[in-house]
């Protein structure tokens, strides 16, 4: 398979550089940027881009790549950071500018290869402290802002590039364009990135295995697609093990069940373990106790079962490419398997190996396989839902009735967003009940009940997050339908923190 390989210089958009290639079907893979010339070698590369970084190229401690991999003779882009190494190892002068963040526009002024086919100026994301102030011997302007006189640039020898915005982010007109310019055009990479050819050659690798393989399946998408995947590929010797803690969804446990069993015909147990959760969790009202408790129920539950069917030689985890990135744990995602004890608190007497079948795949890969294999659309464009579940979503201590109003109210909200045509417009969105209560009046009578908070909110990576403005209609409906259908309710709130200084998340 054709290759391009992306250095990260620690650009929040290096990921999304890769994803984009990714998106035109050829594989692209980040490394760090201090891989050794033999290492870069290895992967065998139709092409080289460095990404972004929050550097500037004439500070002392400023990362710079091994100096041979700039004279691999492969075609080499450098996108704003990688830009000015570009212009500095080749001679040219960068220096500090007025910042300049946001859209500009950039007009082309050659058209040829990089930016061929995007008319004669776009609209283009900056975000940078440094330019290039002079180009090096025997390159080109191709492209400048009002500001940046150099904003791309082209070697008149080589196939190197420099570009000063940002391709990769939406906001660049004909961004993926250019992105495609350089790997087919420039790289001749072909595109035979497909999630066809990736769930045939994963699953050839995996048939190869020897033993057993338990799998924990939570619902979520990416236990589901790693379990399916590695079914096609053993069948029984596969064992997917779902613990139901009680502090699901509405009728999650009985649709994930349903999914597995019937659907899909895996070997499959569920452990109704939700009255053990619920003892543990009585009378604590601490949210980071609420997950310790949580998550070591969920070990020693696990644990049993696996004690109780083994041997297991394999533990299946639906561990996702900027995990494999970001734990620093793998120079890269090339293989499906790894050896590695202990994972996630489980005891060291379980022996087990990790087989991480989607540890090069982005989220959207994920979902693309998920529909492929035929996993129920409901299923994998459901919202993110913590590990804890309504533990975290309860306030105070989690008793049958907040739970009930818990589940109810969140699938009356769940349920009103999808008829309204809002539910995949938003990130999260859920219904919280905690200590306090308000009256009403139910017919004639007052009446001192729950108060129900409603949460949805606008995040692209959860680290921030925004109220959803929604209409004041389905607002309205959301309430009405959630003072009616339970009975305990007499008040709804809608909670219009932004994160920070909340969180999504109330305890
Ligand atoms: P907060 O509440 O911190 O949540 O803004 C950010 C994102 O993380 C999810 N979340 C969790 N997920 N275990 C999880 O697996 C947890 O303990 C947990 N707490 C929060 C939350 O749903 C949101 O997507």
């Amino acid at each position: 398979m054709d290759k391009i390989v992306v250095l990260d210089f620690g650009s929040q958009y290096s990921h999304l550089i890769c994803r984009r290639i990714r998106e035109f079907s050829v594989y692209a893979e980040l490394v760090p940027y201090n891989i050794t010339y033999e290492e870069l070698q290895k992967h065998n590369p139709k092409g080289i881009i460095f990404s972004g970084g929050p550097s500037s190229v004439y500070n002392q401690d400023a990362p710079i790549p091994e100096s041979k991999i700039f004279d691999m003779n492969l075609p080499l882009l450098g996108i704003c950071y990688g830009h000015q190494l570009i212009v500095d190892k080749f001679g040219g002068k960068v220096k500090r500018a007025n910042k300049e963040y946001g859209s500009s526009l950039l007009t082309i002024d050659d058209n040829e290869k990089l930016l061929s086919g995007i008319g004669e100026s776009i609209r283009a994301w900056m975000s940078h402290g440094d330019e290039a102030e002079s180009i090096p011997n025997r390159f080109k302007i191709i492209g400048h802002t009002e500001s940046a006189k150099a904003a791309a640039i082209a070697s008149e020898d080589k196939a190197i590039f420099g570009i000063q915005f940002h391709p990769e982010v939406v906001h660049t007109e004909y961004g993926t364009k250019i992105l495609e310019n350089f790997v087919l055009n420039v790289c001749n990479a072909k595109q035979d990135w497909t999630m066809e050819g990736f769930i045939d050659s994963t699953v050839e690798k995996i048939s190869k295995i020897e033993g057993n393989v338990l799998c924990g399946v939570s619902g979520g998408i990416d236990s589901t697609v790693a379990a399916l995947l590695i079914h096609r590929a053993i069948g029984d010797r596969l064992k997917c093990v779902f613990v139901n803690n009680g502090l699901l969804r509405l009728d999650e446990e009985r649709e994930i069940e349903t999914m597995f069993k019937d659907n899909f015909k895996v070997n499959f147990t569920t452990i109704d373990a939700s009255q053990k959760f619920l003892e543990k969790l009585s009378g604590i009202d601490d949210p980071e106790k609420k997950r310790m408790i949580v998550g070591e129920e969920f070990i020693h539950v696990f644990s049993q079962f696996a004690k109780e069917n083994g041997p297991f030689k394999w533990l299946a985890q639906g561990t996702l490419y900027p995990d494999v990135i970001e734990s620093g744990v793998s120079k890269g995602p090339a293989s499906v398997i790894k050896s590695h004890h202990n994972v996630g608190g489980l005891p060291d007497w379980l022996e087990l190996d990790i087989l991480e079948p989607l540890r090069e795949l982005y989220k959207d890969e994920v979902r693309k396989i998920a529909k492929i294999l035929g996993v129920p659309e409901r299923l994998f464009m459901r919202h993110p839902f913590p590990g804890p579940g309504l533990a975290v979503r309860i306030i105070g201590e989690i008793t049958p009735n907040k739970l009930s109003i818990a589940k109810i109210a969140s699938k009356i909200v769940e349920d009103e967003l999808i008829e309204a045509d809002w539910y995949k417009k938003v990130w999260q969105a859920y219904a919280s009940v905690g200590e306090d209560k308000a009256v009403g009046v139910v017919g004639d009578e007052r009446k001192y009940g729950n108060i129900v908070m409603v949460r949805i909110v606008d995040s692209i990576d959860a680290m921030t997050a925004d109220w959803t403005r929604l209409p004041h209609e389905l607002l309205e409906k959301i309430s009405n339908r959630i003072t009616n259908e339970i009975e305990e309710v007499t008040w709804v709130t809608y909670a219009i923190s932004s994160k920070p200084p909340a969180t999504i998340e109330p305890q």
